[in-house]
């Protein structure tokens, strides 16, 4: 028996750690895995583009971060475009990835994606493929799982950046603004606030009044608390409900960013205060997975195979309830899993005197 492996879409930490897991568990069994490189991309090209992986390999790339077998989130296998549309994948495309794999005799294939790679897959299972997924995102948003690998490590780098901003921001007595990612969700904002101590969190699920941010600010500095740290998600409404945008990009998806420099103008003009903002970034994605990310990668890549050897096609790996099960990948994709603005988690954040900006 063969089967495949590809990630696809954006980087996350403890891709690695899921590869080694597919590995592993099917070097048990007695399969042959296949790595195909740079994503579904990897299946086009004559006899396919891969590398065969053992654990030899695998093992030692565990603990890294990126991707062993190279990445894109463009080119030909394009599901989902924009946000929320989706285009079928043409049938020449299909067709020569069916055939590369028969030829291959790859009996199965694990696709590590988050929404937009999981459309793909859905796609490609609907048309035959033995596809099984595993849910991939730092940004925690997809549906029928409750946690995706790369979330704890993106929020552990926040929750570092806001340990250093304290100090610099108590220094200069400033108010220090931070972007993060997490795109139309608010959960690498909100935990990495909760984690770093933030003053402040504006998250895309509740709606943002700077005027009121700035009010906080203003109370604090009457209280003697002369800085403030204000964590802003990427994807927070600011203008009249609308989120900042850098550029339409090639991406599927539109490229967010700028909404901390946002908030930093408006509260210079609001308040007296010296303000300054830092846009982590790709920080957020890269380095190595941390020991909870590195767990969580191997029970999915291990899971993955389980599913392939019951033959349970078209499900994708899930979390739920501390234990690693699976659904079906119709049930992950075409809906965010986003932050309850009512939930236990942000009512945490109001117990700890964190303004909501609201
Ligand atoms: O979906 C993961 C993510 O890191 C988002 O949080 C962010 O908006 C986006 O990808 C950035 O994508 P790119 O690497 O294409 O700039």
């Amino acid at each position: 028996m063969r089967i495949g492996v590809l990630n696809s879409g954006g980087d996350c930490p403890g891709l690695n750690a899921v590869i080694n897991g597919v590995v592993g568990a099917a070097d048990k069994l007695g399969w042959e895995v296949l790595g195909f490189r740079d994503g579904f991309e990897g299946l086009l090209p004559d006899g396919g583009d891969y590398m065969t992986l053992t654990p030899d390999e695998t093992v030692a790339a565990a603990s890294l971060g990126g991707t062993i077998l190279g990445t894109t989130n463009k080119g030909n296998f394009a599901a989902k475009v924009g946000e929320g549309d989706v285009a079928r994948i043409p049938s020449e495309i299909m067709d020569k990835a069916k055939e590369n794999l028969k030829k291959l005799n790859v009996g199965g294939l694990v696709v590590i994606g988050g929404d937009g790679s999981l459309t793909t897959a859905l796609q490609m299972s609907e048309e035959g493929f033995n596809i099984v997924g595993v849910p991939k995102t730092i940004d925690n948003d997809l549906q029928a799982t409750s946690m995706t690998f790369g979330f704890d490590s993106a929020v552990s780098s926040v929750v570092e950046a806001l340990d250093r901003l304290h100090t610099t921001a108590q220094s200069h007595k400033r108010v220090m603004v931070l972007e993060v990612m997490g795109r139309h969700a608010g959960w690498i904002a909100l935990w990495g606030a909760i984690g770093g101590g933030a003053n402040v969190v504006l998250i895309p699920e509740i709606d943002t009044c700077i005027q009121k941010v700035a009010d906080f600010i203003k109370y604090r500095e009457a209280a003697g608390k002369r800085s403030s740290l204000v964590v802003v998600a990427e994807g927070a409404k600011l203008q009249d409900g609308k989120i900042v945008t850098r550029c339409e990009g090639e991406a599927s998806e539109v490229s967010l960013g700028g909404a901390g420099d946002l908030v930093a103008r408006e509260l210079v003009r609001l308040t007296d205060k010296d303000v300054r903002a830092c846009t982590l970034g790709h920080l957020q994605r890269g380095g190595s997975p941390t020991a909870l990310d590195r767990v969580l990668s191997a029970r999915f890549g291990v899971q993955a195979v389980k599913l392939i050897e019951q033959k349970r096609f078209g499900r994708m790996v899930s979390y739920q309830s501390s234990e690693v099960g699976s659904v079906p990948i119709g049930d992950a994709v075409h809906q965010l899993r986003l932050v309850n603005p009512d939930g236990e988690v942000v009512q945490t954040a109001r117990a700890l005197g964190i303004c909501l900006g609201d």
